[in-house]
């Protein structure tokens, strides 16, 4: 895994153990309930399942001294449903700890490493991924979108600062990097991490910062911003994992990058029903057999979507469960209940990026 390709399936305890996160546990939980009310249901089932310092955050809340929240995304094509997912969970954070949200767009990364993408098709996607963003509900007083490409001159300092403790030899160990790569690519991290430290340095005082996103991106914290941050005075920001959305085949992620594995935010509902009839199936080959040994949600994509993003409800997911493994509801009945659900919410999620196209502006941040 690094953070531009995750290949076959993916061992979550391993990543746990090897790059030294914690498990997100009961204790943590009861800890957020305190403050906010009933968990997140992400939090609850464990799709956000890892943490670093989260604990550390909340202290430092309890005494008064709130956090930021950062997350980004790489503009290399349409927004799918697992990029949804950790910005939902974002929303939600900023929603009940009520805070600012730093939202990082890479139009720079993604177009020094996909020598096929042109300047052009970086800049609609990265127009069309932030209409994605503000369709889920951010707050435009708290939310400040940012392409690397344009708010340049204020990262620049901040990403200097960083680069200049960073050698090719540690880069090429956290990244892979190889002398072919282009030097674009070598130096990309230090703004990845820059952000980290970005409203600490735009109002001079050190504010802690908690970074939502799937385990894939932790190279740029384990291995560069929080390195570094003693070094240059800042606190070392704090992370909560989240596990991948599976694509609609077995054993990958969903990736915006094999559009054939994705279902897109500007599907077409009917597409998109489609799409998960075809899905992988945990069922089991026949119906007789199915109704004996029942099926296994595990491994089903249609169930990993109610599961981690569109079915809130934990009634009605246990009882989704239970029967799917039972055997009382076929693999069909399943796919049926997940399709409906992903077209009412693509219906709502299609109209919310509509009437973004309004309020676009309020949420850039512009130097
Ligand atoms: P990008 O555009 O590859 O991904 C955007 C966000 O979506 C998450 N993600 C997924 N989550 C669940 N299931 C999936 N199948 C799935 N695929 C992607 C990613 O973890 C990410 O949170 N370099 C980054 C952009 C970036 C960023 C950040 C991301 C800049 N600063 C800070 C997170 C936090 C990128 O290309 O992400």
């Amino acid at each position: 895994m690094t953070p531009w390709e995750v290949k076959g399936e993916v061992d979550y305890d391993r990543l746990v153990r090897d790059f030294g996160t914690s498990y997100i546990e009961q204790s943590l939980l009861d800890r957020v309930e305190k403050h906010v009310g009933k968990p997140h249901f992400m939090l609850k089932r464990k799709v956000f399942f890892s943490h670093r310092d989260f604990n550390w955050i909340l202290d430092k809340y309890e005494k008064g001294e709130k956090f930021f929240l950062y997350t980004g995304r790489g503009p290399s094509g349409d927004t799918h449903l697992g990029h949804l997912l950790p910005w939902i969970f974002t929303q939600y954070l900023q929603e009940k700890f009520d805070v600012e949200l730093y939202f990082q767009i890479t139009d720079d990364e993604k177009y020094m490493h996909d020598r096929t993408l042109t300047r052009k098709q970086v800049s609609d996607f990265s127009y069309e991924n932030i209409l994605d963003i503000i369709a889920l509900g951010f707050d435009p007083e708290k939310t400040f979108i940012f392409k690397n490409t344009e708010y340049i001159k204020t990262m620049y300092k901040i990403s200097t600062d960083i680069a200049k403790h960073i050698t090719f030899s540690t880069a090429k160990g956290i990244f892979g990097f190889q002398n072919s790569s282009n030097i674009g690519m070598i130096f990309f991290p230090s703004l990845q991490a820059a952000t980290c430290f970005l409203p600490s340095e735009l109002k001079g005082k050190n504010i802690p910062c908690l970074i939502p996103a799937a385990i894939d991106q932790d190279d740029y914290w384990r291995g560069i911003a929080r390195e570094i941050a003693p070094k240059l005075g800042y606190y070392k920001p704090a992370q909560i994992h989240s596990k991948f959305l599976p694509a609609l085949q077995r054993g990958e992620k969903m990736s915006a990058s094999k559009p054939n594995t994705a279902i897109f935010t500007t599907d077409e509902p009917e597409v998109a029903e489609k799409k998960i009839k075809s899905a992988f199936t945990g069922g089991r080959d026949t119906i007789e057999e199915h109704r004996k040994h029942g099926g296994n949600p595990d491994i089903d994509s249609a169930f990993q979507y109610l599961y981690m993003i569109l079915e809130e409800d934990d009634k009605k997911i246990s009882e989704i469960e239970e029967d799917y493994r039972a055997g009382n509801l076929l693999s069909g009945e399943l796919k049926q209940i997940a399709a409906e659900k992903t077209k009412v919410f693509l219906k709502e999620h299609q109209r919310k990026r509509e009437s973004a196209k309004k309020t676009f502006d309020k949420f850039i941040l512009r130097d």
